[in-house]
């Protein structure tokens, strides 16, 4: 363990304070200037000095209107609405930075395996191999309804394709162009050689695909592949497919057992041990006292709008909480929205929650595990949940962007640093190798890319 370096990856959104409702009103908070390219190229040049992993795009493609059954009070405290397109703003940090990479969010639910194959191996060619994808599913309904589905798909439905969506995703990056496809030789007047360059032919349950891939060989071929789920399903596919896992914890017991679940389920799926990288989602807030770091948090949960909180939470959870009793206790049970949303209360083995303390919990940061103190205790946090919870890294949430960012970079980091648990350099020129080190260009070998198999129902 001595060598293990810990990993950030800083979860954004391209909205205005998206995780933590209210906050937008917040002087040191400049979501409000999501819009503009300086935010945008600020940010990514701040999270590369403080050697950040990727910067971690999350979205949504509907609005929440599952409080009330109404929109009105996401577009009232800007509940992830706007929601402009994550996408469009990686070439312009790309080319302000060198190192950190990009992890756009994009849904197999409303995308065609085809073109969006295209749109990334093309990210991945201007990046030189920095390119990510945070695959999701979706889980608003109000998703469905404005993309093509009379309702959205039942959670079983959406992993089916989702599974059937990479296996020809995989052939169309690691199997259509050959190396040595492209020689570029004028004195042949060969771009490329044609029987290097294959038609991936794939009839399945929900696509048909009868041509070559559109790009020749990006530098990672296969970006590297997020996933964040927390169902049965969930975690089936992400065992399969996930080369990192975007999760939440109540508890690093919580944390641990995830993280072991991860490991015997990637078994099954021919993957050894370690190849799957877990990431916590985590809010810190630091202090120059322990009892600083505390009244900077209720000075923070000043700025919430609560019924915005309640309109987030009610979409992640799929409950519309404007009809439930806030004394209620969250109950155990299966959602077609984010499981793991209930499961951080309704399974949390230490304590029984209520609507109104989850709503409280939930106000800052989305709901991640808040680590909290001085910048000594919040490292040790850190540490602790590297070391002992197994964690490969964490997905940064903010209170207010860049500022949660900075602090994190200026307090904590020289910490971790002197320690020895967190880089001083980037170790590759790519993303995954800055994951899982220096040579690993391409998606590994014990990686289904290579291989594919089915997930069980
Ligand atoms: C931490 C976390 C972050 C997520 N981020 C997004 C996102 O940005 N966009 C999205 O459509 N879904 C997102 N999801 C939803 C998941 O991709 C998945 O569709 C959902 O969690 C339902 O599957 P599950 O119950 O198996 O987790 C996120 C889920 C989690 C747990």
């Amino acid at each position: 363990m001595a060598n293990k370096k810990i990993h950030f990856n800083a979860f954004v959104q391209n909205s205005p304070s998206p995780y933590s409702s209210g906050l937008w009103k917040h002087e040191k908070d400049h979501g409000t200037k999501h819009n503009r390219l300086d935010f945008w190229i600020n940010l990514a040049q701040t999270l590369e000095k403080g050697k950040f992993d990727s910067v971690f795009i999350a979205d949504v493609l509907g609005t929440y209107n599952t409080y009330n059954n109404s929109f009105d009070t996401s577009a009232k405290y800007a509940v992830q609405l706007p929601s402009h397109e994550p996408t469009v703003l990686v070439s312009a940090m790309a080319a302000a930075t060198k190192h950190i990479g990009f992890v756009p969010t994009i849904s197999t639910t409303y995308s065609q395996p085809y073109s969006l194959t295209r749109q990334l191996s093309t990210l991945d060619h201007l990046t030189q191999g920095r390119i990510g994808w945070n695959v999701v599913t979706s889980y608003l309904k109000s998703e469905a309804v404005n993309l093509g589905l009379p309702e959205r798909l039942s959670k079983d439905e959406r992993y089916n394709r989702a599974d059937e969506f990479l296996e020809v995703a995989y052939k169309l990056w690691e199997e259509s162009w050959e190396d040595g496809a492209v020689v570029q030789d004028a004195a042949t007047d060969t771009y490329a050689n044609p029987q290097k360059v294959h038609t991936v032919k794939f009839h399945g349950q929900y696509f048909d695909i009868d041509g070559p891939h559109l790009v020749e060989p990006s530098v990672q071929r296969t970006p590297v592949l997020f996933q964040a789920g927390a169902s049965t399903k969930g975690k089936h596919f992400a065992a399969k497919h996930a080369e990192a896992v975007f999760s939440k914890h109540n508890s690093l017991e919580d944390l641990k057992r995830f993280v072991a679940e991860m490991e015997e389920k990637a078994e099954i799926y021919g993957r050894e041990r370690g190849d799957i990288r877990v990431f916590p989602m985590v809010l810190p807030i630091v202090g120059k006292t322990e009892a600083e770091a505390y009244e900077k948090l209720k000075m923070l949960e000043s700025y919430v709008s609560h019924e915005g909180v309640a309109t987030l939470l009610s979409g992640h959870t799929g409950i519309d909480l404007s009809h439930i009793d806030p004394d209620d206790y969250v109950e155990d049970i299966q959602t077609d929205a984010i499981q793991v949303d209930l499961d951080y209360y309704a399974k949390d083995t230490t304590r029984k929650w209520t609507f109104k303390e989850a709503l409280k919990h939930h106000c800052i940061g989305n709901g991640a595990a808040i680590f909290i103190g001085t910048k000594e205790q919040v490292a040790d946090q850190f540490e602790t949940w590297a070391i002992e919870g197994g964690a490969a890294g964490f997905n940064i949430t903010q209170a207010y962007n860049p500022g949660t960012f900075e602090e994190l970079i200026d307090e904590v980091i020289p910490i971790l640093q002197e320690r020895g648990l967190y880089r001083t350099e980037y170790e590759g020129t790519t993303l995954r190798e800055n994951l899982y080190g220096k040579g690993q260009q391409h998606i590994k070998y014990s990686h289904p890319a290579q291989r594919n198999k089915k997930i069980p129902n």
